[in-house]
């Protein structure tokens, strides 16, 4: 499987009246067709294990809307490891394009309420029966992993290596807060100043705080110093989706000349135009990350 690192850095023209020193765009959306964005770093391990290494059964859980359970659904198929998702929430009537996409890649689906959902999550001992066969490989939501966040500072050195100056500022969609950690950890490795600000697409997510901060333990750093967490553009909440927000949505994929979805890089785009009118970015150059999760775009 051809994953196409590394992702284009794309530089865009700016209108006069937008108070950005520069801004380009790190396309990890054009990383792979179906295992697109940050999905792409993530599942990195599983896309070049050695087919004797393979597990032989995935379980994993996250969100019916999931852009992870989508893309890691693509991969097991093509590379035959059955994969079962714990799906939050009752089951829909009618199928959207990221379950319908589920079930044609032979992905075995458990709706479970949120409690359960909760539970299996926060308490391992729930999982156990689950697990309890020879093999099976658990991930958790969002494909989160430590070894994930590694991968994921990949990108920052691929940056590293085609621009003159490092970047003031990345802007990057946090969900689990996996990926906002392997930018800041990337920055880190390569002693940059930049401010890594991770907007936040679910509402009311105060506990992400404890979860970057227990990774942030174990990989011994102090994500504090470059990263900020920005939870006022997250609206009604994940995947709920307005027209105003759809609008902001066109109004920025022109302005980038690339697709955005609703749900993380819009609210991502929020954030970057919030900074704008505040005066933050007069004399910046500034990256936002393009995180994919294309299949979930709605206009
Ligand atoms: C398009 C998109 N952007 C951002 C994220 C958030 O990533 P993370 O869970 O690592 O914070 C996701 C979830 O995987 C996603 O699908």
């Amino acid at each position: 499987m051809n994953i196409n690192f590394p992702s284009p850095l794309q530089t865009i023209l700016l209108p006069k009246e937008l108070a950005i020193g520069s801004l380009m765009v790190k396309r990890d959306d054009l990383l792979h067709s179906e295992i697109s964005g940050n999905k792409a770093r993530k599942l990195l391990d599983i896309i070049k294990l050695p087919e004797a290494e393979l597990p032989e059964r995935i379980v994993t859980m996250g969100g019916n809307r999931s852009n992870y359970l989508h893309a890691l659904a693509y991969l097991c198929c093509k590379r035959n490891i059955p994969l079962k998702a714990i799906i939050r929430g009752h089951e829909p009537t009618e199928y959207h394009k990221t379950l319908s996409d589920l079930v044609r890649w032979r992905c075995e689906i458990e709706f479970v309420d949120k409690l359960k959902f909760r539970d299996l999550r926060d308490n391992s001992n729930a999982m156990k029966d689950l697990l309890s066969q020879d093999n099976v490989l658990w991930l958790p939501e969002g494909g989160s992993t430590l070894s994930a966040i590694n991968a994921l500072a990949s990108g920052v050195h691929e940056i590293g290596a085609v621009v003159e100056n490092e970047p003031d500022y990345i802007f990057v969609p946090v969900g689990t807060g996996a990926t906002f950690l392997g930018i800041v950890k990337g920055v880190i490795d390569l002693k940059w100043q930049t401010k890594v600000v991770g907007v936040v697409a679910i509402k009311d997510a105060s506990y992400l705080r404890n979860w970057i901060d227990d990774w942030a333990n174990t990989l011994v750093i102090d994500w504090e110093s470059h990263g900020q967490l920005e939870h006022s553009f997250a609206e009604a909440g994940f995947g709920k989706i307005n027209p105003s927000l759809l609008e902001r949505q066109l109004k920025y994929e022109h302005l980038l000349s690339c697709l955005l979805e609703p749900v993380y890089t819009t609210k991502t785009m929020d954030a970057l135009m919030a900074f704008a009118e505040r005066g933050l970015l007069k004399n910046s150059d500034v990256v936002v990350w393009h995180t994919g999760g294309l299949q979930g775009r709605v206009n």
